[in-house]
């Protein structure tokens, strides 16, 4: 392998690609989201995936084709991460026709980006073909395009058919590799593209898309013949930079170089030990980086779980790196410095990736120690080759947050493997428990209905951001027990759909409207207003007079007063949004929110609780826009426009082409507010009247939640508190003003009196302390006294030890013991310094005798105590002090 090929960088690649497909006539289109518009994926896994409705053909493209780079994200294979080849998160460069180019265009042009000089410049002698199995096409145009006929393999549905998921879109592909040479090879004489050993790597593939699976299984053809082509971008990076595995090109290079530095370790290559403990890091650190900045935020299920065990997987091997304390921001820091221009998303929400990723470290290190502990203990108890209980890696699961793959991985290191039948069950019990528990959406059964009606009718339109009424809507249908019906009588629940309507159909976080809907013959009362499917709204309620029929014209009218305090309630959520974000920091994104007549809550990420005092200045600065009195703006403009005006999107939310922008207030000549938002609002601040905070707290493991209320609910929640504060006053018998006073006064007359407590209970048992003290007996060189004082505290105890050293003087020691109401047995044993020099020793005899009354106990020489309980024992336990200490006086 004599030929040298040209070194090009990740970002010259990138570059390179994407011109030459719109040379071609393609157009560019960035990267989509992790998260997919597609509910049939969990994740984006590859550049069609932004193209589905295209391929069929749902959508048209004006231009031939398409051209992007993807972020894509495919765990299937996490064990084998860490090898040179498999990734989780990867860029896969694309081009893409939906019937605008042909097969022979796509691979006319694969060879030509592959082999001109300007563009890959690779020799045509390095690189091989497969194709699917009876794709004559194929071949002849590879070798029309200048493949050795040697070089193109036929291969079965296993290696070069491509299907994005279960459903959808399909196809033969033909798969471009590069010949790494023989010193790779496994020798074997049928070694050839497809071979497991590493000679030959693939690094492109071409699929023709012409299948639309469906549920069924059935195949029927699409509109067009598409073609669909991904290009692994580290891949083809380490070719052109002379490397022979994906980690080892530019951008993943750069990141095993944060894990050197980190860990003192040196990088040598391998997939084993120490290089594969920073691989694993480096491909899960990017991972989680690149979700977090697409809206992913860890959880325990779906995508968070995704993110999560990658974290988690990520900071263990840290650990086995001996990496001290948390590091994975280092990680996340040199992800946006190589990455970031790129993908505007990783510095656009640097703040809240790096709050994400702390606290989640943290979180888990602290679990960590307790885990490996219980799997050390588990793995020590078990024989050589014998299974992990699927119970043991359940709890690890369930309790500590071990994912499966990270004990398995323990496990595996240590020679065992995890018995996975009974793990799995663990988790399906677990699953059915949680279904049972969860509630069941009560309007699930209503579906099919809805399906069909979105069929037929077109959306409802809302006039509702400025009408509370709106005369002569059109009734289009209506739902009754889940069935469309024409007719509705008096006291039949129902949901009725209108042409449009002035009801505010529940939606980001904003509830729904209630009100009337009259017409000639019947009235309805709305209680709720709801989406459903195609954008229909759902009037909730029940025809209370008449009877209602499909057709009819209704006067709709909105609950005029709650719709204002829910209007209130939403623009001071924009305020204090805006407000948190000034106070708390860039990290701060909205993570859920209810907004209703009578209160707000609204949920935002952030890692700790918000301390009093910068809940006093958010509060102060939703009050200050309030009393400033601004007008708040609303606008319809394209989406590009609003990012542009610094509009605050909603993390991980989609927007369509057109938003809605809402303003509000200002700040040092700037909009204090700006939001994309449906909602609707106050017409000026002023008609928030008084924002007051209620509560802070915590809400799941990243975020934190706070409710407010505001104009009428605020003036309620004052008086309420004020009517408390008479209450107590005139508990107290003071003025309001003057409680605290009060307060710390009887809290110091109770002090006293507690003292005073004290003191008579243990005169109360002075008869029997006195007792006790007439019968003191000289030991040598100090007094003993040795008594039982019934119906006293451990603590009272001590108090009678302070008569008794009264009473006999500086050489004294006693031993008391009592049961208290309880029935809990106390012992004490205690000496003055004099008797301790005389050989007197508290601790050594209260462990001598505490088992007698079947306790423990301990101390120092001249002060010992001990619990029990068995009180039978007690005479013997005080015999037996009298006589250890007498034998230590003669001896
Ligand atoms: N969509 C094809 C793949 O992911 C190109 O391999």
């Amino acid at each position: 392998m004599g030929s040298t090929i040209k070194y090009m960088t990740t970002a010259e690649i990138r570059e390179d690609f994407l011109a030459f497909f719109a040379s071609k006539g393609c157009k560019r289109y960035p990267s989509s989201s992790l998260i997919p518009d597609d509910p049939s994926l969990l994740l984006s896994n590859a550049g069609m995936n932004q193209f589905k409705e295209y391929y069929q053909g749902l959508k048209t493209m004006h231009e031939i084709g398409a051209c992007s780079c993807q972020k894509c994200l495919r765990t299937n294979d996490i064990d084998n991460i860490g090898d040179s080849r498999h990734l989780s998160f990867f860029e896969m460069l694309g081009n893409f026709a939906f019937g605008g180019y042909s097969k022979e265009d796509a691979i006319r042009w694969a060879v030509e980006f592959c082999t001109k000089e300007e563009h890959l410049g690779l020799p045509m002698d390095r690189l091989f073909f497969t194709v699917y199995r009876d794709d004559d096409e194929s071949i002849e145009l590879w070798q029309k395009y200048g493949a050795d006929p040697s070089h193109i393999t036929r291969l079965g549905e296993e290696d070069n058919f491509w299907a994005a998921g279960p459903t959808g879109p399909c196809g033969p592909c033909s798969e471009v590799y590069f010949d790494q040479g023989e010193e790779f090879g496994c020798g074997s004489p049928d070694c050839a593209p497809g071979c497991d050993c590493d000679r030959y790597l693939e690094f492109w593939n071409l699929v023709f898309t012409q299948y639309d699976r469906q549920e069924d299984g059935s195949m029927p053809d699409l509109p067009h013949k598409n073609i669909d082509t991904g290009m692994g971008l580290e891949r083809i990076s380490a070719i052109m930079q002379g490397q022979h595995s994906n980690y080892e090109g530019d951008v993943l290079r750069s990141l095993l170089g944060v894990g050197e530095r980190l860990s003192g370790k040196t990088y040598g290559g391998k997939a084993t030990g120490t290089d594969r403990s920073l691989r694993i890091i480096a491909d899960h650190a990017r991972a989680v980086t690149f979700m977090i900045g697409d809206g992913i935020l860890p959880s325990n299920e779906g995508r968070g779980y995704i993110l999560r065990r990658l974290l988690r997987r990520a900071v263990y091997h840290g650990r086995l790196l001996g990496i001290e304390g948390a590091f994975m921001t280092q990680y996340s820091a040199e992800v946006r410095a190589i990455m970031g221009e790129v993908y505007p998303a990783l510095t656009d929400n640097a703040a809240l990736i790096d709050g994400i990723i702390s606290a989640e470290e943290e979180r888990f290190n602290a679990t960590l120690d307790k885990g490996e502990a219980l799997l050390e203990t588990e793995l020590g108890a078990m024989e050589e080759g014998a299974d992990l209980p699927g119970e043991v890696a359940f709890t690890l699961h369930d309790t500590y947050g071990f994912p499966i793959d990270l004990t398995r991985e323990i496990c595996e290191t240590r020679g065992h493997a995890i018995e996975m039948d009974s793990f799995e069950a663990a988790m399906k019990d677990q699953r059915e428990r949680a279904r049972a528990a969860a509630n069941r959406d009560a309007w699930g059964t209503y579906n099919n209905a809805w399906t069909s009606l979105s069929d037929e009718l077109p959306s409802t339109e809302f006039c509702g951001y400025d009408a509370d009424e709106v005369d002569g809507a059109t009734i289009l249908a209506i739902v009754c027990d889940g069935e469309p019906v024409s007719h509705a009588a008096a006291g039949k629940a129902v949901e009725v759909v209108l042409d449009r309507t002035p009801f505010y159909a529940e939606m980001g976080g904003q509830v729904g409207d209630t009100g009337t809907l009259s017409a000639e013959t019947a009235k309805v009362c709305v209680l709720d207003t709801k989406h459903r499917e195609g954008d229909l709204y759902a009037h909730v309620g029940e025809v209370v007079e008449g009877d209602l029929s499909v057709g009819q014209k209704v006067v709709a009218t909105i609950d005029h007063g709650r719709r204002e305090l829910i209007r209130r309630n939403h623009t001071a959520t924009h305020l204090l949004d805006a407000a948190l974000k000034r106070v708390l920091g860039d990290h701060v994104s909205q993570a859920g929110s209810l907004v209703a007549p009578e209160r707000l809550r609204f949920d935002f990420t952030h890692f700790e609780a918000v301390t009093p005092e910068e809940l006093a200045r958010i509060e102060g600065m939703v009050n200050a826009q309030i009393f400033a009195a601004e007008p708040i703006v609303t606008k319809v403009m394209g989406i590009d426009e609003a990012k542009a005006a610094g509009a605050v999107a909603l993390f991980g939310e989609k927007y369509g082409d057109t938003v809605r922008v809402v303003s509000t207030g200002s700040s040092e000549g700037e909009v204090f507010s700006r939001e994309l938002c449906g909602g609707t609002h106050a017409r000026n601040t002023a008609e928030v009247g008084l924002f007051k905070i209620v509560s802070e707290g915590s809400v799941g493991s990243n975020a934190r939640r706070i409710e407010a209320v505001t104009s009428a609910g605020a003036i309620n929640y004052v008086d309420e508190r004020l009517a408390l504060l008479d209450l107590v006053a005139a508990g107290l018998k003071c003025r309001p003003n003057d409680i605290a006073q009060r307060v710390e006064q009887i809290q110091a007359e109770l002090r006293e009196v507690d003292k005073k407590l004290q003191a008579a209970l243990v005169g109360g048992s002075s008869n029997q302390i006195q007792d006790a003290i007439a019968q003191a007996i000289e030991i040598d060189g100090y007094k003993l006294c040795i008594g039982r004082l019934d119906g006293i505290s451990a603590k009272e105890l001590r108090g009678a030890w302070d008569t008794v050293r009264e009473k006999l003087g500086p050489a004294s020691a006693c031993v008391l013991a009592s049961v208290g109401e309880d029935g809990k047995v106390a012992l004490l044993a205690a000496g003055t310094d004099t008797a301790v020099k005389s050989g007197f020793g508290a601790g050594n005899l209260i462990r001598q005798i505490a088992p007698l009354v079947g306790g423990r106990g301990g101390g120092r020489p001249n002060m010992a105590q001990a619990g029990g309980r068995d009180a039978s024992g007690i005479d013997e336990a005080l015999k037996a002090a009298h006589s250890a200490l007498s034998d230590a006086a003669q001896a």
